[in-house]
């Protein structure tokens, strides 16, 4: 058994230790394998998908960071309240998804959208202005927000699926990764009454009207 720590399996391409397969037992992680040259998006084959995987990587960057503002807005009008922790666990998730599409959009060489600076102001205000409708006021725009995140992140799942579903394989396991956390948080915001809020569906139509736009412009811009 003490060789067996020093054993390596060779499944060409990959070389597999024996301590590899014990760890991923004991996690219950799957033993991931990838044999590709690249971890999340292929290297483009030419500007037609270039354009379309740039389009994708800016607007969902620009879509995780507007959100990370209006977690931040909502902290800061009811960060001592007893939603506080709610919001922060939905922030931390958004912190991570921003983190992600960082690092994806350096590694790829896309630049950011150029309305980072208005996605900054506006994100926020958003947040912190419908915090101060109260609780309902927050959830309400959690449930908005969260709903055009997850329709937006539905289509490019489509779309990426019907153009070749094996070469962005790993780009659809993110993405699928994060629609379902902005799913859960979409339902957190119902579970804490969003839709008690006077004029909730005037409130989230408007929100999701804005959101339309943003995803519009940040895709081009
Ligand atoms: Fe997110
Ligand atoms: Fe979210």
């Amino acid at each position: 058994m003490q060789r067996a720590a020093h054993t390596a399996l060779y499944v060409w391409p990959h070389t597999v230790s024996a301590a590899m397969i014990r760890q991923c037992l004991k996690s219950r992680v799957p033993l991931q394998l990838s044999s590709r040259a690249y971890s999340v998006v292929p290297p483009p084959r030419d500007s037609e998908e270039k354009e379309m995987l740039d389009r994708i990587l800016r607007v969902d960057h620009a879509g995780e960071y507007g959100a990370n503002r209006i977690y931040a807005g909502q902290m800061a009008v009811l960060g001592r309240s007893r939603m506080g922790p709610l919001i922060q666990e939905m922030w931390d998730q958004e912190k991570k998804h921003l983190e992600k599409f960082n690092e994806i959009l350096a590694e790829n060489r896309v630049r950011p959208t150029a309305l980072l600076p208005l996605w900054n102001v506006a994100g926020f205000l958003l947040g912190a202005s419908t915090a101060m409708l109260g609780k309902e006021g927050a959830m309400a725009c959690t449930v908005a927000v969260e709903e055009s995140i997850s329709e937006h992140y539905n289509s490019q799942i489509r779309a990426l699926m019907e153009k070749d579903p094996e070469r962005y394989t790993e780009l659809l396991q993110i993405i699928k990764e994060f629609r379902d956390d902005e799913m859960e948080h979409h339902d957190t915001g119902l579970e804490h009454d969003a839709e008690t809020l006077p004029g909730y569906w005037l409130l989230k139509n408007a929100i999701q009207l804005g959101c339309k736009a943003a995803i519009y412009v940040s895709t081009r811009v």
